[in-house]
């Protein structure tokens, strides 16, 4: 029999003894997947002999360079995300191909913005300076938190770079519609691993799950926004040009979560009086 203390602690301890496959089961079918029908690589994965010097608007390529922001703060995500989850061993070989391909984020962008020659490669390390001076700290404590946090942070940012590449379509430049668009199917395939690993979290411990679904939620921000220099400015563009905002997370991330999730708007109302008790 499980010890109780341990599966309050470790709710992965009960996930792995009372499912099939668990965790590992759903890595190894996303590493398959990945391997055989996924990857890219920067060098040849992009028609760069079709980038366009100054056909996409300011506007745009400065939220470009914020999402670009976001994505480099890999270091901390990687190393604290994998830290919390060491003991899960699914969820941290995840964990490790998840950083393998957003390593990928920052660096397609960052050569667009180099070779569009909208940023000089001096002023892509001023800003990296800045950025890696500054260090993104853990939202939740616990593994379950930021695994819900996890999966509703993917499907906000892959709403985010689809939303521009609406935008950015008409300066017709193939190389970064094409990089736009293999970071959100990235971000798709990720935010899916996540809502399969709550569904886990949900039959070993549904009331639980669903407490913790929505004290996420009341504090769900995007991640490192504080760090980012002139993110004020940075997410006001965002909202202006329609990209991402309140009215979006909730009728483009929430609502199709809840829906995979098979969690309705009354359980999630429990579990939110529950969670402030
Ligand atoms: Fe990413
Ligand atoms: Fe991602």
């Amino acid at each position: 029999m499980l010890d109780p203390a341990l599966a309050v602690t470790n709710p992965e301890a009960t996930i792995s003894a009372t499912a099939p496959g668990g965790f590992r089961g759903l890595y190894r079918a996303f590493f398959d997947h990945a391997e055989k029908k996924r990857r890219w690589n920067v060098v040849d994965g992009i028609p760069w002999d079709q980038v366009k010097h100054q056909a996409v608007d300011e506007d745009l390529v400065e939220i470009l360079e914020a999402f670009y922001s976001v994505e480099m703060y890999l270091p901390d995500y990687s190393a604290k995300l994998i830290a919390l989850n060491r003991q899960n061993h699914g969820m941290a070989w995840f964990l490790t191909n998840w950083c393998y391909e957003e390593s990928k984020h920052a660096m397609v962008i960052e050569e667009w913005l180099i070779r569009s020659g909208r940023r000089t490669p001096q002023q892509m390390e001023q800003l990296n300076d800045r950025l890696l001076a500054g260090e993104w700290q853990l939202p939740f404590t616990s593994t379950r938190r930021m695994l819900i946090y996890s999966m509703m942070q993917e499907l906000a940012t892959q709403l985010n770079y689809v939303n521009l590449s609406k935008l950015t379509a008409p300066a017709g430049d193939a190389a970064l519609q094409k990089l736009i668009l293999l970071i959100a199917s990235d971000e798709g395939l990720h935010h899916k691993m996540f809502v399969d690993c709550v569904k886990e979290h949900l039959n070993a411990d549904r009331a639980g799950t669903v407490e913790d679904l929505a004290y996420v939620l009341q504090h769900f921000a995007m991640p490192a926004h504080d760090q980012i220099p002139d993110w004020k400015r940075k997410g006001e563009l965002i909202e202006r040009h329609r990209i991402y905002g309140g009215r979006q997370f909730v009728t483009r991330v929430l609502v199709p979560t809840l829906k995979s999730l098979e969690v309705d708007r009354k359980e999630l109302q429990i579990g939110r009086a529950r969670s402030d008790s």
